[in-house]
């Protein structure tokens, strides 16, 4: 074919696909702005403005998906809410969420994600002098108020998700009061600034010193329909409701309880697919391993099935997933395909999907558990409340009748707790007392909690804190230690092992532990090929525990980048890198994002001016620093094999994915403790049993005498 012929074929074909493009930029931007009119949140915008610029505290309940995460920001922008340079922050209980709705605003506004919508969560700030809207985790904003008391950036602050009441969220909702208050000893007569703002077109000259003079406006959202307790915590202030449109969904329980939960989602999940008609399958599981779990057997079992039932795609949803990838999930499926979603609790209020017609709801969920009497926090996998389970098969019913699959009899679901205990009432302090200390708060029980926390609980996390060397015995914040500790973004027992680490000479080691253990998973391990991979995986174990063995793999990895990238170049280096991770049974995902805190952490030990040195090949320091941070959880082996936790006396068995499983030393050290239908101790490794009076005296040698 002659050159020429081709080339006028290619411009052709561009200027078919030129106006082409347009127009479908044209029908993008028109589907979305119809999508955006038809949120039962639309009819009442200009009612919203008016109230956020007539009350300083308002409180917006509305159903999930009604729009309120992604709707209101924009009001309030357009609302005049920015025009002095201030900015809307939005808080979220989770990383997923901020990351989405940022990048949907974004998408809904025809902006750059990073400009004038961004967000910021931890380890990952996309966001620039010109943001205006501004999504984060709770814990963030937490982080930012101690560098800004006032958070004086802010004309507006949401915190979204107010009914989850995590520990962050009810921190948060104390200070932010606090900081209105100030705020408004600031100003000349609260709201009268605003009008000034409002029909001042110039106002962006007066900027600075008008934004310092507003009071800030906050508005508390949340799904559960009861707003009750926000109001009264916010002496009286004003609920909007949002009326939300739901489609009947028809509930459908197990006739006996299920023994198996996976089994019973993977069952049910292809149920739906070969019997229902078209719609998306969302299914509720507690974490990344049962997700992707899951996901390695809805693959195994699709491909056993004709090529014409197999258009079904699997789409994983958690808050360690990259968020590339968590965006993929809002693509609607091609036509003839059916998605399945397989998400924890982030689908429960967090985050709507479209499309979704079918939910499975194994009726679980996995959350933080703390007991006072030890001062050891675990991770338990518990029935949700009624509450929860009727946001769960809500999720059915948002775009038509839709089906709920609880997989358990209903005879269970009359039995529910109502409602969900708030965090606060049943996790480990000691963070929380850690951030309250920096921001000058000293008198943690005296907060004023929109509900207090235990006594006992308070107590105990505040002796872990003294423990650790971060509180003096006036229940001040030490130096340095206390103000090293709460300056990194991490648990205090975490911190504490850095700052330990330079010391002990093995900072670049606990480095690494410490992103490593901040991911879930790092392997992965398809259930059919569970006994090849042990032997792969058995050239990084080391024989004294799962954190050196972490150090193993993440310097295998580093290694085998590095050598690569030199031969190959940097991209084909990261291609080698995930074969090499598929080859070894390493989550390149999970990988990759211990990568970037690792660097980000490493950044802030720098700035602090920690000393970084390497233990190299002799891991002896690494353990014994491990002993000297992570005391509380130290345990002793018991006759049957099984472990004591020397801090309160619990009964637990290493977990099956630990290298030690077999081993058993008699003295070990652990990172997590899990109970499922057991209890489990996870990321083992094996101690010196003297070195815990040695390394810890505060706690084991005052318990000997
Ligand atoms: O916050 P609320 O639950 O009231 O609703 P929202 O998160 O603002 O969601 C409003 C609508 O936006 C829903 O229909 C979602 O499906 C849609 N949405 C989307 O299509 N893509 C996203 N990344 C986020 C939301
Ligand atoms: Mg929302």
């Amino acid at each position: 074919m002659p050159t020429g012929d081709k080339r006028n074929f290619n411009s052709n074909n561009n200027a078919t696909n030129q106006p082409q493009r347009l127009i479908n930029a044209d029908q993008k931007r028109r589907k979305i702005e119809q999508q955006r009119r038809s949120l039962p949140i639309a009819s009442v915008e200009k009612r919203l403005v008016e109230e956020v610029w007539k009350n300083d505290t308002l409180i917006i309940v509305g159903e999930t998906g009604s729009g309120k995460t992604t709707q209101l920001p924009q009001y309030l922008y357009n609302g005049g809410f920015c025009q002095n340079g201030g900015i809307i922050g939005i808080t979220q209980p989770r990383r997923v969420a901020a990351v989405t709705v940022a990048k949907r605003v974004a998408e809904e506004r025809c902006v750059e994600l990073g400009q004038q919508v961004g967000y910021s969560i931890r380890f990952e700030d996309v966001t620039s002098t010109s943001t205006r809207i501004k999504y984060m985790t709770d814990g963030l904003l937490l982080r930012e108020a101690l560098l800004d008391p006032k958070l004086s950036r802010y004309s507006v602050i949401v915190v979204d998700e107010a009914h989850e009441r995590t520990v962050q969220t009810d921190v948060l909702l104390g200070l932010l009061k606090d900081v209105q208050k100030k705020r408004s000893q600031n100003s000349n007569g609260a709201s009268g600034n605003y009008d000034h703002v409002k029909k001042d077109n110039n106002a962006k000259e007066k900027s600075n010193e008008v934004r310092k003079l507003n009071p800030l406006k906050l508005i508390i959202m949340s799904a559960s329909l009861d707003a009750r307790g926000f109001s009264e915590y916010f002496g009286g202030a004003k609920a909007v409701h949002v009326m939300g449109r739901q489609f009947p969904v028809d509930i459908l329980y197990t006739a006996q309880p299920e023994t198996d939960c996976l089994d019973a989602a993977l069952v049910t999940i292809f149920q739906i697919h070969m019997e229902e008609g078209p719609g998306d399958i969302l299914v509720f599981l507690s974490g990344q391993e049962e997700i992707e779990s899951i996901e390695g057997l809805v693959r195994e079992n699709l491909k056993k099935l004709p090529e014409a039932n197999q258009k079904l795609l699997i789409y994983p949803l958690f808050s360690s997933l990259p968020s590339e990838k968590q965006m993929k999930v809002f693509t609607p499926a091609p036509v003839g395909f059916r998605k399945v979603i397989l998400a924890t609790n982030i689908a429960e209020t967090s985050v709507t999907i479209p499309g979704v017609k079918y939910v499975i709801d194994p009726g679980l969920v996995k959350v933080r558990s703390y007991s006072p009497d030890s001062g050891i926090e675990s991770l338990i996998v518990v029935k949700t409340s009624k509450a929860q389970a009727l946001q769960r098969s809500g999720r059915a019913g948002r775009e038509g009748p839709g089906k709920c699959y609880r997989l358990y009899p209903e005879s269970r679901f009359e039995g529910l707790d109502d409602s969900t205990v708030p965090e606060i009432k049943r996790c480990n302090l000691s963070n929380v007392i850690l951030q309250l200390s920096a921001l000058g708060v000293d008198d943690i029980i005296g907060f004023d909690f929109m509900e207090k926390p235990d006594r006992m609980a308070v107590i105990r996390s505040l002796e872990l804190l003294y423990l650790l060397g971060a509180l003096t015995d006036e229940k001040k914040l030490s130096y340095p230690i206390g103000h090293q500790m709460a300056r990194l973004p991490l648990e205090p027992n975490d911190s504490k092992a850095l700052i330990l680490a330079s010391q002990f000479d093995c900072l670049e080691e606990m480095l690494i532990v410490v992103s490593m253990l901040s991911v879930e998973s790092i392997f992965y391990v398809p259930r059919d090929k569970l006994e090849e991979s042990r032997t792969v995986i058995k050239s990084f174990s080391s024989p004294e525990g799962d954190h050196l063995t972490l150090v193993n793999v993440y310097r295998a990895s580093i290694e085998f980048l590095e050598k690569n990238k030199t031969e190959n170049g940097n991209e084909k280096a990261e291609k080698n890198l995930r074969k090499w991770c598929k080859d070894n049974f390493i989550n390149n995902r999970s990988l990759k994002h211990a990568r970037d805190i690792y660097n980000q952490i490493l950044e802030n030990v720098e700035r602090m001016g920690l000393k970084i040195s390497s233990c190299g090949d002799d891991m002896l320091p690494l353990r014994r620093c491990l002993a000297a941070s992570y005391f509380l959880n130290a345990a002793l082996k018991q006759p049957d094999g099984t472990y004591r936790v020397l801090a309160n006396g619990q009964i637990a068995e290493i977990h099956p994915t630990s290298v030690l499983r077999r081993s058993k030393p008699e003295c070990i050290i652990f990172y997590n403790l899990v109970q499922t239908t057991r209890n489990y101790v996870r990321n083992v490794t094996r101690i010196d049993y003297l070195w815990l009076a040695e390394l810890a005296p505060q706690c084991y040698a005052l318990k000997d005498n």
